[in-house]
């Protein structure tokens, strides 16, 4: 079980950038984490749309199509021999001036971090994770877009802080206008009155890939579904919470603000979906 870095094309055991990068300097960089099923990276094509988005979403030209950025990522796994994979793709401007500036930045680094997929307790699943609705509020789209996947991700860092602090492992934020938004690294879903809610993406959110599946899985099950716009406090009546991500897939909520959700454990609607996704990697690997 190996990490292998592999930084413009050439494959390491270690790397390093620059403190000269503006990555480094102002979190100026953008970023996607992809994980395999059975050894394939699973919703390349979905991960790769959104890493160019993104990139634009900061005028920032990535320095290689989609190919050679699939082409490196099949040889750093390679190079790896993990069974399962974590990649991290990382884009950053690049090293320039120290000065907020881009235009002193004439050569983005593109980096593919491999590592062996990080092990979640099985308990997490079982039993579900304790989260926090959080005072820090999720960057404003006008702002820095939450769409945007960059690496200036000291927003979603500060509210873990406060979650942890009231010993939650996770932490939900509202928008500035007090509706729901997401986790620090994934998306939200809740049931009230046996519909599964999620908050839409003009709240401010990352337009989760695992997000994308559920909806669509949703759809795909009949169950009731619907994308909205909700004040924080109606997720204290929520009879079920999960949240969404590449790393977590679908993982139940049992705690929030130290009071049970619904049952106290993963409802139906939960399990029904932890399910379907399950089925679905399976499907695609
Ligand atoms: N994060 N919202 C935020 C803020 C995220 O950082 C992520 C993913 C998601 C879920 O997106 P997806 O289903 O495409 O993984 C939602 C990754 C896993 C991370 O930063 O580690």
């Amino acid at each position: 079980m190996t990490t292998k870095i592999n930084i413009n094309g050439d494959i390491q055991d270690e790397a390093f950038v620059s403190i000269l990068d503006h990555g480094f300097l102002f979190g100026d960089s953008v970023y996607e984490v992809i994980c395999t099923a059975q050894g394939k990276p699973c919703f390349l094509n979905e991960h790769l749309k959104r890493l160019y988005a993104s990139a634009s979403g900061i005028s920032l030209k990535i320095p290689h199509d989609q190919e050679w950025i699939k082409n490196q990522i099949q040889t750093t796994l390679n190079s790896a021999c993990n069974p399962e994979s974590y990649i991290r793709i990382i884009v950053t401007r690049g090293v320039g001036d120290v000065d907020i500036d881009p235009s002193s930045c004439f050569h983005p680094n593109l980096i593919i971090l491999v590592k062996n997929i990080p092990k979640i307790p099985d308990e997490n699943y079982e039993k579900g994770i304790p989260v926090a609705l959080v005072s820090i509020k999720r960057n404003s789209r006008d702002a820095l877009d939450p769409a945007v996947k960059t690496g200036n991700y000291l927003n979603n860092v500060l509210a873990r802080v406060e979650a942890q602090k009231v010993g939650a492992a996770d932490a939900i934020m509202v928008n500035p206008w007090g509706q729901l938004t997401e986790g620090t690294t994934s998306n939200l879903f809740f049931v009230r009155e046996g519909r599964l809610l999620t908050p839409e993406k003009n709240c401010g959110i990352l337009s989760g890939i695992t997000r994308e599946k559920i909806i669509q899985l949703a759809h795909e099950n009949g169950m009731p579904f619907e994308e909205g716009a909700w004040p924080g406090e109606e997720l204290l009546k929520a009879e079920e919470i999960f949240l969404s991500g590449t790393v977590k897939k679908v993982m139940p909520v049992s705690v929030l603000d130290n009071r049970p959700v619904g049952s106290g454990k993963p409802g139906p609607i939960t399990q029904k979906m932890m399910r379907l996704y399950s089925e679905l990697l399976e499907s695609v690997a």
